[in-house]
């Protein structure tokens, strides 16, 4: 069964009470489900994982290809802009990624603009609300089925 990983980075635990005007007003548990259960209508089984502390995510970015792994959704948060730490994981781990935001990080302060992981990005989501991410899942799916195709095997 092909696997993702969500990522999601800081801040994002408070989702529901943080800033709903600019972030909405669904849970971080919400979009798990969310996930979880599109994941399911996809045949992808979907690990999510939040953390505060950069080095935890760098960690679960590493260990994704030996827990079977074949893509990652990644919200890096405010790490976006300034973790080379987060980048070096995403090139080294080798696997396609999405990167995906709550907001339209290009219609807010100018620090947001520059994203540290786009330029590896195999597509971004941005601007969608807490739903992008189910965008940023069908997009690392349908990146999965084309390496797959490449690789000689039968589509589902
Ligand atoms: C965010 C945008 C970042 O600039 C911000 O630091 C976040 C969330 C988003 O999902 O819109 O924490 O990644």
């Amino acid at each position: 069964m092909r696997k993702v990983l969500v990522l999601h980075g800081p801040n994002l635990n408070l989702l529901g009470t943080r800033e709903p005007g600019v972030y909405g007003k669904w849970t971080l548990a919400d979009i798990n489900e969310d996930l979880v259960r599109t994941g399911a209508t996809l045949g992808i089984q979907v690990g999510t994982f939040q953390s505060n502390h950069e080095g935890e995510i760098v960690e679960r970015i590493q260990g994704a290809h030996g827990e079977g792994y074949g893509a990652i959704v990644i919200n890096p948060a405010a790490y976006t802009h300034s973790s080379v730490a987060i980048r070096d994981a995403l090139a080294a781990a080798g696997l396609p990624f999405v990167e995906v935001h709550i907001s339209n990080i290009h219609a807010r302060e100018p620090f947001r603009e520059k994203s540290l992981i786009s330029d590896l990005a195999s597509g971004i989501v941005a601007g969608f609300g807490p739903s992008g991410y189910r965008l940023a899942l069908i997009g690392a799916h349908d990146i999965l089925k084309s390496f797959e195709r490449g690789s000689g095997e039968e589509e589902i």
